[in-house]
């Protein structure tokens, strides 16, 4: 009966993000659907659903070890006293698969809300969500209940959804800054899943951290040095009073966007060396060429496609007169942050969702294998790997439905057998009284022809 209700409510609240299952009095209090926010660190199943038990943690906040799991996989952590890294740590040692943190209020959880890392979120490898304080409030009063319970129905129930954008073709960018080192080692480490994802219908596409500043930030003051095209693009000057200005970086920016677009194989090679041997902003331009050079990339093409991107305001054409110009590269990148929202750097967007979590090259890499509507074939491991309450679930409704089947045929066997054996009794029973019955009335026959004779005699 228990199974039988869970998969109808795999189907029916396929759409929700978190679903409270039971109690039926906490589905009535919390309504249908409960809203959250993922974290910006551990790691994300997403594409997944997952199922469990929830508990209340011990302590509350979690700041220091908890009590091991009480046979729940989620557990409830009130915010505050520690960080939200340090909380999750340790419902990770106690055992739990997953942490869902309160927060302060009710305000609603926007969906660029961040539950940020402290700086330690590489060694966090289960996933936690946050919920507003009224949610968490009621969820912690039944998820106390728990410890006095030992009726199942009682305990709390739920199904969180992590949503990916599933589509046959696969946009991913890839938001990076010059300067950044972690943005240097993402790239590295998804070199090798670019290389495996190479015949797959992925489309990748490089943001750079730039802002405009032409007329909308009027109370900041940037210097036009760190701008290009009057203030139209703008970067973040890398080191104050030095020589080196924001422009650097938007020309490196532009250069490692052409390199990509025409040179994709050359380009983690590129990123790897300019990490290692291009640290100061003023020499970018002459460090970069040099790489260029010894990856016997084409130097005329990276410039032309430089070149080729100045436009004119006006007629759209090329321009080496930057104060009346715009870059088409920079504006697409532009529109694309506007279009993801509050991005960080280094981050990824696949399908217009988010990546949240710890960022590493094999996550990114299970991200995109779990937004294929049919993942290709090199993705399988990807998808099982995130295999984990919902699939174990599955296997045993499997184990069962197998068991039950065998029981039924076992049983079905028996009685075929029992029934052969009581139909061939019979039949020998019947037989037998038929061919008593025949031999005597034979007998009588005979002993009535008998007497017919004596009597015609
Ligand atoms: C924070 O710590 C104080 C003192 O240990 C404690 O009284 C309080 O309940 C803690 N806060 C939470 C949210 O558990
Ligand atoms: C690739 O993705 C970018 C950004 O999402 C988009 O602008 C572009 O049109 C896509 N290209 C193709 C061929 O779909
Ligand atoms: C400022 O930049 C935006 C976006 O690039 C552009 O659409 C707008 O025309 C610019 N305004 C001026 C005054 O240059
Ligand atoms: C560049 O364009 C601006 C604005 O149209 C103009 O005032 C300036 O003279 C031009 N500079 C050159 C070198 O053509």
């Amino acid at each position: 009966m228990q199974i039988i209700f869970l998969i109808i409510c795999i189907v029916t609240y396929a759409n929700c993000k978190l679903k409270v299952i039971r109690p039926a009095e906490l589905v009535d209090r919390m309504g249908s659907k409960v809203n959250m926010a993922l974290a910006n660190f551990g790691q994300i199943p997403f594409g997944h659903r997952l199922m469990g038990y929830v508990e209340m943690a011990d302590p509350y906040d979690g700041c220091s070890a908890l009590k091991p799991s009480y046979g729940s996989q989620f557990v409830l952590i009130e915010r505050g006293n520690c960080t939200f890294v340090t909380k999750v740590k340790n419902a990770q040692n106690a055992g739990y698969m997953l942490a869902i943190i309160g927060n302060h209020n009710d305000e609603p959880l926007e969906s660029d809300f961040v539950m940020a890392d402290d700086g330690h979120g590489y060694s966090v490898n289960i996933p936690s969500i946050f919920i507003t304080l009224r949610d968490f409030n009621i969820m912690k009063e039944y998820a106390t209940r728990k410890f006095y319970s030992e009726n199942q129905d009682d305990q709390v129930f739920i199904l969180v959804k992590f949503d990916v954008e599933k589509r046959d073709q696969i946009d991913v960018v890839l938001s990076l800054d010059v300067k950044d080192g972690d943005s240097y080692r993402v790239i590295d480490e998804f070199s090798q899943f670019y290389k495996i994802l190479k015949n797959e219908n992925v489309n990748y596409t490089l943001v750079y951290q730039i802002f405009n500043a032409n007329e909308t930030q009027t109370d900041y003051y940037i210097d036009t040095d760190n701008c290009i095209c009057s203030r139209r693009y703008c970067s973040m000057d890398p080191d104050g009073d030095g020589i080196a200005s924001g422009r650097n970086l938007i020309e490196e920016a532009i250069r490692q966007t052409c390199i990509f677009k025409h040179y994709p194989d050359n380009f983690f090679d590129y990123m790897d060396q300019f990490n290692l041997q291009c640290t100061k902003a003023q020499a970018y331009s002459t460090c970069g060429s040099k790489i260029i050079t010894n990856l016997k990339i084409q130097a005329d093409e990276i410039n032309k496609c430089r070149d080729d991107s100045f436009r004119d305001t006006i007629n759209h054409e090329r321009t080496q007169n930057l104060s009346n110009a715009y870059n088409s590269i920079l504006e697409h990148q532009l529109l694309l942050i506007e279009k993801a929202g509050m991005i960080g750097v280094p981050s990824v967007v696949v399908n217009s969702i988010v990546y949240k979590g710890q960022l590493t090259g094999n996550g990114i890499f299970g991200e995109i294998c779990n937004s294929f509507i049919y993942p290709p074939s090199i993705c399988m491991n990807e998808i099982d790997d995130y295999d984990t309450l919902e699939n174990n679930g599955y296997h045993q409704l499997i184990l069962v439905i197998l068991f039950i089947s065998i029981l039924i045929a076992i049983f079905i066997f028996i009685l075929y057998l029992l029934f052969k054996k009581f139909v061939k009794r019979d039949s020998v029973e019947v037989t037998q009284v038929q061919v008593n019955e025949m031999v005597s009335q034979y007998i009588k026959f005979y002993e009535g022809k008998d007497q017919q004779k004596q009597n015609s005699f």
